[in-house]
């Protein structure tokens, strides 16, 4: 009984390490996993994080993985990822974005399409630079404004104690912010109750889009798409100059629905990570009196108080912001821990990467190399007490904060926006709005906010950015008077 038991086992072993491959010399550790072709992705797509730690104990913090037919090599410890920042040609990420860009949105593979994308991207640095960002602020503000308005109920005449009312958090925060986001970029009339119903339900199942399961199979998500990209092929003349400039390109290098195509792919890029970067921002803050009093404070120097603000007739400028550091550590900290981006890259070139340790990672071509920043975000020997939310982690008097390990600078060690050629380029943009978001909210409402935990990460969605929370957040909340 025992021996075909044996024998079948060999033989499974033996066709998983053929189907899965083998480590060759000057490579890292491999894990196959247990499932062919397959290999390790059920356990990577259960909790990514757990898993990645588990390969860690065992294999050192440099290994292969075997994921859904791919070869996919990590790095986890932070003081190896300039070793892939800094080497765009033999590790590319062109083919990376090509890939999932047409998979996701169903435009042609930019390298395959005479649109060019150099222009479409040079327009990102161009118009959500930090000193090009007043023209979104405004409307964005004016939405934001516009949406507590509708919601004011019952009124700020009512007498205090009738003015509290209930709110799921994480479901108030993102209709605002993305009804402010996108009105932001799209005009001033977008988006309506179905544009937002019709983005959640794509969203929802975008790990499954990208992961390459076909649209056939995901019900609904054809239809919510093709409606989205239709309806975002339309110009509106209240739309920010960023989309003007886009329009102009496409328009002239491609037809309608391509255009509506790549309109939904900046508005997923806004927005998906943005909603809930802004959610963490805002729950962390308000569930730490400390933070919250010192940022209130913060906001009050920078004339919160002031009722022209208050009703919103004044808006907040450049200098008024760039001075609110508190403000900004809060907003890096939240990041700090809601971040599950990946950096990844194809590798061009066989080659060895150099590592810390002194030792070299062999890669062959083909394969892909990831950095995971969520656990590079809880190392304990970079960021002290790494689970814990320090609002002022982030302050310094001067530049951008600095951080260690082992007595070394370790620059990439954070890493909510990606790095090198893949870096998000909204960045300012999306620090900036959350800002707004936050300053507006504290200057219009009090918050009550119960003591209990707050919801954990989602990790479906790891490798996607910033996790929405599983769960939400019941708050009360109450319009502060304007005048
Ligand atoms: C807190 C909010 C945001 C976070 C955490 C974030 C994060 C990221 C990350 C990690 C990437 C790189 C993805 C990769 O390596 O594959 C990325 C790419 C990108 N992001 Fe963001 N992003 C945010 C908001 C925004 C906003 C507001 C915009 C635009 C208005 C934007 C536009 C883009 C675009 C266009 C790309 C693709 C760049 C490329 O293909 O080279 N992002 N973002």
């Amino acid at each position: 009984m025992r021996r075909p038991f044996a024998l079948a086992a060999a033989g499974y072993l033996g066709a998983l390490r053929l189907l899965n491959g083998a480590r060759r010399a000057g490579e890292p550790p491999l894990v196959r996993g247990w499932l062919p072709y397959l290999g390790c992705a059920p356990a990577f797509g259960r909790d990514a994080p757990g898993f990645l730690e588990r390969c860690r104990a065992r294999c050192g913090s440099v290994f292969t993985l075997v994921i859904a037919g791919k070869r996919m090599t990590f790095l986890l410890d932070a003081r190896d990822f300039e070793a892939l920042i800094k080497e765009p040609k033999r590790l590319s990420f062109y083919e990376i974005k090509c890939e999932i860009g047409s998979k996701a949105f169903g435009y042609r593979r930019p390298d395959e399409s005479p649109i060019d994308n150099d222009a479409l991207e040079g327009m990102y640095g161009e118009h959500l630079k930090p000193s090009r960002l007043h023209e979104l602020s405004r409307a964005l503000l004016a939405r934001l404004r516009e949406d507590l308005d509708a919601r004011d109920d019952p009124g700020e005449d009512a007498p205090a104690r009738l003015r509290w009312r209930n709110a799921e958090l994480y479901e108030f925060i993102s209709r605002l912010m993305f009804d402010a986001g996108a009105a932001a970029l799209y005009g001033e009339d977008f988006p309506s109750d179905e544009v937002y119903a019709r983005f959640v339900a794509f969203d929802k199942r975008f790990p499954l889009i990208v992961a390459g399961v076909p649209l056939r199979f995901l019900s609904g998500v054809a239809d919510d798409r093709a409606w989205l990209v239709q309806h975002l092929s339309r110009t509106r003349e209240s739309m920010s100059q960023l989309m003007w400039a886009r329009h102009g390109v496409l328009s002239r290098q491609t037809d309608a629905r391509e255009r509506g195509q790549y309109a939904l792919s900046l508005l997923w890029a806004s927005q998906a990570n943005t909603v809930p970067a802004a959610f963490w921002s805002v729950a962390y803050l308000l569930r730490d009196a400390r933070a919250l009093a010192a940022v209130r404070e913060e906001l009050a120097a920078g004339g919160a108080d002031d009722p022209a603000r208050r009703s919103g007739e004044r808006v907040w400028t450049r200098d008024e912001l760039d001075s609110m550091r508190l403000l900004d550590s809060c907003i890096c900290e939240a990041l700090r821990l809601s971040s599950a981006s990946m950096v990844l890259r194809r590798v061009t070139e066989s080659h060895a990467i150099p590592l810390v340790s002194g030792a070299t990672a062999r890669v062959r071509e083909g394969d892909l190399v990831c950095l995971f920043p969520y656990l590079s975000h809880r190392d304990p020997e970079i960021f002290e007490a790494p689970n814990e939310y320090r609002f002022d982690r982030f302050v310094r008097a001067q530049g951008v904060a600095r951080f260690e390990k082992r007595g070394e600078r370790v620059p990439f060690a954070y890493l909510p926006y990606g790095a090198g050629a893949s870096m998000c380029p909204g960045r300012f943009w999306a620090h900036r709005e959350i800002k707004l978001l936050i300053a507006t909210l504290l200057t219009a409402y009090e918050f009550d906010v119960p003591r209990h935990a707050l919801p954990p990460l989602d990790q479906r969605r790891a490798g996607l950015g910033i996790l929405p929370p599983d769960g939400d957040l019941r708050v009360r909340l109450r319009r502060r008077r304007r005048r």
